[in-house]
């Protein structure tokens, strides 16, 4: 599918991982609608930085952590730019919580931002004709997630969201789950500096490469961790 023109939602765009998926699609001509909840400065730095290359784009925020929030986002995307071709569904949470210690604050947050969020944001979408949706989820399974089960669980709801809705969705629009492995930012260095890291360009690439050349992929979970999770 060439991009040029394309409608894409990214959430969570104002930085990081979301900033980089959100250059690399604007490289190929799409047309962005930005999701972001506090970063404000960053999203308007972004918006500039991207008009500033003439690329089409407006930016929407929402706590994805709240149903009325992300159907009143999906309603201003449709009426500022038409409907909705594709949907990254990037945004989460992630901090450390220790057994013993997780309260039903965390459980909600987690389970709110990273899972609920991501499904009604796609059961919403699917009313505007979209084609392909991918949910970043994470490559870490329950050996290196022992600090994290919250997080860990909303993250393998999403791969199995990813399947049902494969089947729900049939042949309207693809949806697969990307899983990276830690991923190499500048401010992450030190914590993660005897950890096997991914480039941010690696996952934008390997966006680029579903949503442009692929027409068969969909229901797929796909790690990209050099292969960090059996070691
Ligand atoms: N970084 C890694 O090493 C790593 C590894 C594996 C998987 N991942 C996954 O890859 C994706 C991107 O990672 P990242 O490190 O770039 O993410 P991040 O910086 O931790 O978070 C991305 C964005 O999520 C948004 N967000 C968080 N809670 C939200 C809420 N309740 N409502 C709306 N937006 C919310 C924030 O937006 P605002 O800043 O605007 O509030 C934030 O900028 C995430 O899904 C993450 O789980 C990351």
């Amino acid at each position: 599918m060439a991009l040029k023109n394309k409608v894409i939602l990214i959430t969570g765009a104002a930085k990081r991982l979301g900033r980089e998926i959100a250059l690399s699609l604007a490289h190929e001509g799409a047309t962005l609608a930005l999701h972001y909840h506090t970063s404000e400065k960053e999203i308007h730095s972004l918006l500039k930085e991207l008009r500033d290359k003439k690329i089409t784009v407006e930016i929407f925020k929402a706590d994805m952590a709240k149903v009325l929030d992300i159907t009143t986002m999906v309603r201003d995307v449709v009426k500022k730019m038409g409907h909705i071709d594709i949907l990254i569904n990037n945004a989460a949470q992630f901090y450390p919580t220790p057994f013993g210690k997780i309260s039903e604050k965390d459980w909600d947050n987690f389970l709110d931002a990273n899972l609920k969020g991501p499904f009604f944001l796609i059961q919403e979408a699917t009313h505007h004709k979209i084609q392909k949706i991918i949910n970043i989820a994470d490559s870490s399974g329950p050996k290196t997630r022992g600090n994290y089960i919250p997080y860990w669980l909303s993250k393998t709801g999403l791969i199995s969201m990813t399947e049902i809705l494969a089947k729900v969705l049939g042949d309207s629009a693809q949806i697969n789950t990307i899983c990276p492995g830690p991923i190499d930012f500048p401010e992450d260095r030190e914590r993660l500096k005897n950890d096997i890291t991914i480039d941010p360009q690696e996952i934008s690439k390997t966006i680029l490469y579903l949503l442009k050349e692929m027409t068969g992929i969909t229901g797929n979970t796909l790690f990209i961790d050099r292969g960090r999770r059996y070691r």
